[in-house]
């Protein structure tokens, strides 16, 4: 073989070269940028809509859809998050006992509420601005609810004004305020919540602070500029990382509440109690137990592990609500075993608006029902009055 084949021989082959190079564009920091950096999780692809399975299903869908900060807002918890874990957590520790015998189709779910006939449990939360999720946000969740029979509260942050969610459908509404410490806009506030229809009101008094670590890094939440400490003569400065505005509430508020209200008045954010018993000494008609899912007070119990102690306070005299944390059918069975007279889903809602809009909206609610459903056939309940603490066994640490 004379030089020039040996040279020939030793090179690289044209197969060699391209090999070469796309091995050097794949190790490139360059394409390593374009990566998503929140690969799907499980899944290998994008389930479709036919294949939504439960409520975790919708979640990696809708943190597809949307910027990360959307996805990030909705998500996070206060600081170390424990409070949120422990939400999920807190099911693990309480196990489903009971015998069978019921077929899911003869399960009656209904219930009523403050004289209002409710064919099931399961309401939702108020959650802040849905447009951010999807166009329609609260139109469409509020269309999604009605399709459902199911009680909607709407949230004071909401992206669309409550007359206009009001008109998109006619389910049943209930309307969700932070109250000021000046009266007159309460007072306009709950007017014009009335005038719309609102048939309860509802009072958070849970989310003194929040302070969510993981966003530090962000600066836009849930799509607009992140927020820190305003300026402003109506939110003068303080030192506890949040506007004036949300930290003044006493129990004397529901005092002043109380006689602009003509319909039902609930307290949302109890988790001792003593704090449900203060709340009934000062006027409110029904407790929502929450931790606002993890977004309040970080190192706070979850609402599961709670829940009997605030049941047992309250005595029958008023309803007593739930959230934070639910998911499935079962945790609702939970939770009405340990006394609740209703659930609310947060994120989960959010998870199926944000995944299919409208019709994801509706899907979770569907799939959460029958799972209830399905529950109580399992334990034998056909009715919510046959559920009681015998169908539960609690292991709280
Ligand atoms: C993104 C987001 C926004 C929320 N906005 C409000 C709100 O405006 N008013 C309110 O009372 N609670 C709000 N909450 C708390 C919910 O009403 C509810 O307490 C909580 O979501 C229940 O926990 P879960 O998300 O685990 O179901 C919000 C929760 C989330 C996740």
């Amino acid at each position: 073989m004379g030089k020039i084949e040996q040279a020939w021989s030793r090179g690289f082959s044209r197969r060699e070269a391209l090999a070469g190079l796309a091995s050097f564009l794949a190790a490139s920091p360059l394409l390593h940028a374009q990566r998503d950096p929140w690969p799907l999780g499980p899944h290998r692809r994008f389930l479709g809509f036919d294949e939504m399975r439960d409520v975790f299903d919708f979640e990696p869908i809708f943190r597809a859809n949307v910027p990360l900060s959307i996805y990030d807002y909705t998500a996070h918890g206060t600081e170390s998050e424990f409070t949120l874990r422990r939400n999920r957590d807190a099911f693990d520790w309480v196990q489903l006992v009971g015998g069978g015998g019921v077929d899911p189709a003869d399960v009656d779910t209904s219930t009523e509420l403050f004289g209002h006939q409710m064919p099931s449990p399961i309401m939702l939360a108020p959650t802040s601005r849905q447009r951010d999720l999807h166009p329609d946000g609260e139109l469409g969740m509020h269309r999604a609810a009605t399709t459902t029979s199911t009680t909607m509260i709407v949230s004071n942050s909401s992206s669309f004004q409550f007359p206009e969610i009001a008109e998109a459908a006619d389910g049943p509404l209930w309307y969700q305020r932070y109250a000021t410490r000046q009266m007159d806009p309460n007072r306009e506030a709950l007017d014009a919540g009335l005038e719309a229809g609102a048939q309860a009101f509802v009072v958070t008094i849970d989310q003194q602070a929040s302070y969510y670590e993981r966003d530090l890094h962000v600066r836009h939440l849930g799509g607009r500029p992140r927020q820190v400490q305003r300026r402003t003569p109506r939110n003068p400065p303080n030192p506890y990382r949040v506007g004036a505005s949300r930290l003044w509430y006493e129990w004397t508020l529901f005092d002043d509440l109380r006689p602009m209200i003509e319909v039902p008045m609930l307290a949302k954010g109890i988790l001792t109690g003593d704090g449900a018993k203060k709340c009934l000494e000062h006027g409110v008609d029904g407790i929502i137990v929450s931790n606002h899912g993890g977004r309040a007070l970080d190192y706070g119990p979850s609402t599961l592990e709670v829940l009997a102690e605030v049941v047992e306070a309250v005595g029958g005299r008023v309803p007593v609500l739930i959230d934070s944390g639910f998911r499935r059918g079962a945790d609702v069975l939970k939770a009405l075993a340990l006394g609740a007279d209703a659930v609310c889903l947060g994120r989960a809602s959010r998870w199926g608006l944000g995944a299919f809009g409208e019709p994801g909206a509706q899907k979770v609610l569907e799939i959460v029902n029958a799972e209830l459903k399905q529950a109580m056939a399992s334990v034998g309940a056909a009715s919510l009055a046959a559920i009681d603490r015998h169908i539960v066994k609690t292991n709280f640490p």
